[in-house]
C-alpha cells in the first residue's frame, strides 16, 4: 500500500546537496565511565554508540582520556541518560579528564579531575566492573572492551565492549519480565548538536518482546504519518 510519505526520490523531490560540517543524525547519549591510570574515574559523554547483540561499539577521539583509558583499562559503564539530564551531559561537554589538554580538543576545552562532581550526576558502585556508574541514568551497562583499534585516519579509535550486566530502573522494566518497556523509556538523543527525547511511537518491529497494537503494524491515530 503506497502511503502519503513515500519517498518518491526515483522522480526527483528537489534534495540540494550540502556540505554539513557534522553527520551526527541522532543517536543516544551514553555517558562513558573508565579508569584513569591513578585510579579516580572518567565521565565521558559520547554519542557514536550503537549495539550488535551484547556488543557495544563505541567511535572515540583517539587523543581524548577515555581512549587512554580503555586502551589501558578496558572495564567500562555505558550508562544512558535519560532526556531530563541533557543538562548533566552538556556540563560535561567542555572538559576532558586528560592533561594537558591535547591541542585537537576544540577551543574552551579545560582539563577537570572530577567530571561526576562536575556534572552533578552521582556515581554509584559497579558489581562486574571498577568503574562506577552513574546513579540515576535509568539503564546502565556494565562491560569489557575487547577490542580497541585506530580508525583510518588515526582522529578516532574504535572500541568493542562486551556488555557483562544491565541494570534498569523498574520504572522502565515491564513488570515480571526481562524486557525494557518501550513507553518507558526514552535515550536522550543528540541530534545535530541539539538534545531531543523521543516522540510518540510510530509502530513497532515485527520481532518486538512488548507488542501493545499488534507486531508491526502502526498503531492507532498513526498510520500514514511521516
Ligand atoms: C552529546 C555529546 C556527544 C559526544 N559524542 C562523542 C563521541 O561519540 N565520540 C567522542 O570521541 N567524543 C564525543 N563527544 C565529545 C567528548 O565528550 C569530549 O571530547 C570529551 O572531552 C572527552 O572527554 P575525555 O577526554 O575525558 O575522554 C561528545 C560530546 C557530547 C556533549
Amino acid at each position: 500500500m503506497t502511503t502519503a510519505h513515500t519517498d518518491t526520490s526515483s522522480a526527483g523531490t528537489g534534495h540540494v546537496a550540502i556540505e554539513p560540517s557534522i553527520l551526527y543524525f541522532g543517536t543516544p547519549v551514553v555517558l562513558l565511565s573508565t579508569e584513569n591510570p591513578d585510579g579516580t574515574f572518567n565521565l565521558a559523554p559520547m554519542s557514536s554508540a550503537w549495539a550488535l547483540g551484547r556488543l557495544v561499539v563505541l567511535g572515540l577521539g583517539a587523543g581524548g582520556q577515555t581512549a587512554r583509558n580503555l586502551a589501558e583499562r578496558p572495564e567500562a559503564v555505558i550508562n544512558l541518560p535519560s532526556p531530563g539530564q541533557w543538562r548533566h551531559v552538556e556540563r560535561l561537554a567542555p572538559l576532558t579528564g586528560r592533561y594537558p589538554v591535547p591541542e585537537d580538543k576544540p577551543a574552551g576545552c579545560r582539563f577537570e579531575p572530577d567530571k561526576f562532581a562536575a556534572s552533578g550526576l552521582l556515581p554509584e558502585p559497579s558489581l562486574a566492573v571498577r568503574p562506577p556508574r552513574v546513579a540515576r541514568c535509568p539503564l546502565q551497562l556494565e562491560a569489557r572492551v575487547q577490542r580497541v583499534r585506530p580508525d583510518g585516519s588515526g582522529a578516532f579509535v574504535i572500541a568493542e565492549a562486551l556488555v557483562e550486566r544491565v541494570h534498569a530502573h523498574p520504572d522502565i522494566v515491564v513488570p515480571g519480565t526481562q524486557h525494557v518497556d518501550p513507553d518507558a523509556w526514552s535515550p536522550l538523543v543528540y541530534n545535530f548538536r541539539h538534545y531531543f527525547g523521543l516522540g510518540p511511537e510510530r509502530g513497532c518491529s515485527h520481532r518486538s518482546e512488548t507488542p501493545r497494537g499488534g507486531g508491526g503494524a502502526p498503531r492507532a491515530g498513526t498510520a500514514g504519518a511521516p
